[in-house]
């Protein structure tokens, strides 16, 4: 534990950034649910497996038959962690000007997109961009939005639409399988693929077990299945649902695209059977696999975040409902109704909750939805969110209760906070990198104009 006046200095060199606090500074930490899960005695087991020859591993041979059993697809490609799969599919099918619908944005999915130049197009329901819409499955696509843009732009400018399970941005929110395989119909008769990022998928599919008609009997392990199997490849950061501290892969079912991709994988990542991951992570990886999609363990997981959720909502504090699954979502905009967007409330109250208790979160709102690539404004998305997201079987109950303990003090004296002026801005992800300094209340003279970007600043 430290003092306040401890983590109002580190917060301050930290430039008000949560990223760029030091871990030993932070007492509960929610920044992530990334690479912070803690390992089971199996995956520990599985580590001291570890077989490091640099081709044809045993660990790449189990990891291959853990992702076809239990997630279908057949071709496979380890990468460091899920931007690395990205970044080589968006360079295999994407080209320049084609457009990538998808159910909102994920920061380096769409900045992957953008490199490759691609554009990308949300289609998710407008439920989703509402924090108080009750709507079971935020992450459902329009399909009248979707099908819209095939029909402006052409079915041959999309090479794919990206599906997300569960939609991070939206504070966690599933997609349902009903809409799945509409979605699934509508690209079928345009011959486009769907991709998944199944960063999350075990999440969805309890969710979708939980609300989904027809789905009641069936286990988490058989929906995820048939939710993979609705698509033609993945990319995974097997660091949220899967448990692991690094990794991630790419998945297709495409000879043409896995070709392709272990052509590539060489260049930026290693050999094609363990891409960026050594051997002892690729069996913790195969282990955690099995373990995410057990019934018992999703409905402990889901069920903690709930438990905090529900803490929230009795205390009055505004989050994004229905509850997510990995973590709980803060509106800012509704907390800090006195700073306007363009000062940062979400990054405001991050920085509020951390010097009142050391729990570090993250700002989700205009900081990490960054700029127009074509005007150079901010994006200014009308979700603006601070995310709790809890790491899956590390924390108990009781820290549950003292961070909503921490949640409701900083309520408590919420129009005493400021809002804040970005001083740094890196060119990409900016969220991870940014520093800001405080401002008194809101007023136009604070314009974004003057921030140093990326070259100028120090
Ligand atoms: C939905 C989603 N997609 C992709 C990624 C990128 O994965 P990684 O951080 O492993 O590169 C993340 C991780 O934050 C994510 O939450």
């Amino acid at each position: 534990m430290t003092t306040e006046a401890h983590r109002r200095k580190a917060l301050e060199e930290a430039g008000y950034n949560t990223f760029l606090l030091r871990s030993e500074d932070v007492y509960i930490d929610l920044l992530t649910d990334s690479g912070t899960s803690a390992m089971s005695d199996r995956q520990w087991a599985g580590l001291m497996m570890g077989d490091e020859s640099y081709a044809g591993s045993r660990n790449y041979y189990h990891l291959k038959e853990s992702i076809q059993k239990h997630y279908s697809y057949k071709y496979i490609i380890p990468t460091h962690q899920g931007r690395g799969a990205e970044h080589i599919l968006s360079q295999i099918l994407i080209t320049e000007g084609d457009y990538l619908p998808g159910n909102m944005y994920f920061t380096t999915t769409k900045l992957h997109q953008e490199l490759a130049g691609g554009k990308f197009v949300d289609v998710i329901v407008d439920e989703a961009h509402d924090p108080e819409s009750l709507y079971k499955f935020k992450g459902d696509v329009n399909l009248n939005k979707l099908e819209a843009l095939i029909h402006k732009v052409g079915a041959h400018k999309i090479p794919y639409v990206s599906i997300a399970t569960t939609v991070n941005m939206a504070g966690g929110q599933p997609i349902s399988l009903g809409n799945l395989k509409a979605i699934r119909k509508l690209t079928d008769k345009h011959g486009i693929k769907i991709i998944h990022d199944m960063t999350r998928v075990a999440e969805n599919a309890y969710m979708i077990q939980q609300y989904e008609v027809g789905y009641e009997d069936k286990t988490v392990a058989q929906i995820v299945y048939e939710i993979c199997s609705l698509t033609d490849g993945a990319t995974m950061s097997a660091k949220k649902d899967a448990m692991v501290n690094i990794g991630g892969f790419l998945a297709t079912n495409d000879p043409d695209v896995y070709d392709k991709a272990r052509n590539l994988v060489v260049v930026y990542e290693g050999l094609h059977t363990y891409g960026g991951m050594a051997g002892r992570d690729m069996e913790a990886l195969a282990i955690g696999i099995k373990e995410s999609i057990q019934d018992d363990h999703i409905r402990a997981r889901v069920g903690q975040v709930f438990y905090l959720g529900e803490k929230l909502l009795e205390m009055g504090i505004p989050i994004v409902q229905p509850i997510g699954t990995h973590g709980v979502f803060i509106d800012a905009k509704k907390f800090l109704s006195h700073i306007s967007q363009e000062n940062f409330p979400a990054q405001s109250l991050a920085a509020e909750i951390y010097i009142d208790s050391g729990v570090r979160a993250m700002e989700r709102g205009v900081v990490s939805a960054g700029r127009n690539k074509e005007t150079g404004e901010h994006n200014y998305p009308k979700l603006e969110l601070v995310r709790l997201t809890i790491p899956r079987r590390v924390y108990t109950q009781a820290h549950m209760d003292v961070i909503a303990d921490s949640v409701q003090r900083v309520y408590k004296n919420r129009k005493s906070i400021q809002g804040m002026k970005m001083i740094y801005e890196p060119e990409y992800l900016r969220f991870f990198q940014a520093r800001f300094e405080k401002i008194k209340v809101t007023s136009d003279h604070y314009s974004n104009t003057d921030i140093p970007r990326y070259s100028e600043a120090q």
